[in-house]
């Protein structure tokens, strides 16, 4: 079905502008395959797939060519993590070779007029979108907070259709820009209590296995803290797909659903998903901050290894700006007189820990769990950080 476009999104489609053009084009045929009948102005839009890890020379190429045809973004675009600290890679032990592409793809970036906030919570660090705001981000966890916790509207987009939204200002009205479609699927009755931010993520991924792309409706959840819903939507989103939820009084007002699938979750669903995402006792890494962590967590993390001694390597990943703020408090000195990391603009799975020497980390999110094994060849333990820190300290 041809995508009704107005005047100007004609004139975007026909512009001299190859990267304009393109984007264009790209974008409108997402929209023939999606049924859109529209397209739909954006707020802001969120660029992945920026890590040299994940996209390797051919990106860096496409990336460059792109930016030397003159692409630039329409709106505010953030950066989501990359495959190394900018500034202190080396202490990191990333390679100099690895470095110096990953360096090319923030040039390219830059140029193009993104933000390289380098970061999976553009929310915590100066990217908030408002309630029914149509947005076009591309990493999972975020895009699960965006459309749960702050109501605003957008499908999981890829890093080139993010891309293309953020050059042209749009995206085609299809999925969750469209009201009609942001209801539950399941109904999720949680029958044990949650104490720690790890057991919301376990929840997650437990759920995130059953519903894989559904929207799941929560129930007998009293209350959450902006981080544990953080890592709820991550772990949701790396079992399954799920880009949307709802917690009863917590995210939304409206009556759980009586009308869909339902389950119950209990205290042996929730002892079980730390036994499923677990396959090692021991571990070379303990990280922290998947998705990256908020000042709270990075205080919560200083003030329990203030004073003592980390064995082994332990990161803490955050973006720059919630990393400025822990300076200043004070909470990365602690960190890193105890022998700790406080590490900016990447995380654990996007940065090369197989080629650091890494095989096995320990992490308190069921995202990163779920992903090492697979993308960072590593044996996972996974556990609530109180524990994992009172085991790696002395
Ligand atoms: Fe963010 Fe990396 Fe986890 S991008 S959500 S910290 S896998």
């Amino acid at each position: 079905m041809a995508l009704n476009l107005t005047a100007d999104e004609e004139a975007l489609l026909e512009s001299d502008d190859p990267a304009v053009r393109k984007s264009m084009e790209l974008l409108v045929r997402l929209g023939e395959i999606y049924g859109a009948e529209d397209m739909v102005e954006i707020a802001s839009a969120q660029a992945s797939g920026i890590s040299y890890k994940s996209i390797g020379d051919p990106g860096v190429e496409f990336l460059e060519g792109f930016a030397e045809e003159g692409a630039t973004v329409n709106v505010s675009t953030f950066a989501n993590p990359a495959g190394m600290d900018i500034e202190r890679w080396e202490e990191m032990g990333v390679s100099p070779e690895f470095a110096e592409q990953q360096r090319r793809i923030l040039t390219a970036l830059r140029e193009m007029g993104v933000t390289v906030s380098f970061t999976c919570t553009p929310y915590l660090a100066g990217n908030l979108p408002r309630r029914n705001q149509h947005i076009a981000w591309a990493e999972s966890s975020a895009v699960s907070f965006a459309n749960s916790v702050v109501g605003a509207r957008t499908n999981r987009e890829g890093g080139p259709s993010a891309l293309a939204a953020a050059i042209t200002g749009r995206t085609p009205r299809y999925g969750l820009h469209l009201p009609e479609n942001r209801t539950p699927t399941h109904r999720v009755d949680v029958e044990t209590s949650l104490e720690t931010q790890a057991d919301f993520a376990a929840l997650g991924a437990w759920t995130g296995r059953i519903v894989e792309d559904g929207y799941p409706y929560f129930t007998g959840i009293d209350d959450a803290t902006t981080d544990q819903l953080k890592s709820l939507g991550a772990a949701m989103a790396a079992t399954g797909a799920v880009a949307l939820y709802f917690v009863e009084d917590i995210t939304t007002d409206d009556a759980p659903p009586t009308d869909v699938e339902s389950m119950a979750f209990e205290g042996t669903d929730l002892d079980g998903e730390y036994d499923e995402l677990t396959d090692t006792d021991e571990a070379d890494l303990v990280v922290f901050g998947c998705p990256h962590s908020s000042v709270e967590e990075i205080e919560l993390i200083a003030d329990r290894v203030e004073g003592r001694s980390i064995e082994g390597d332990m990161w803490v990943c955050t973006s720059r700006s919630n990393r400025v703020w822990a300076d200043r408090m004070g909470h990365t000195a602690k960190i890193e007189a105890a022998g700790g990391t406080v590490l900016s603009d990447t995380c654990n799975v996007v940065a090369p820990i197989e080629e650091m020497g890494y095989e096995s980390t320990a992490t308190d999110s069921a995202k990163a769990a779920t992903y090492l094994p697979g993308f960072g060849n590593q044996r996972v333990k996974f556990d609530d950080k109180l524990s994992l820190l009172e085991e790696v300290t002395r």
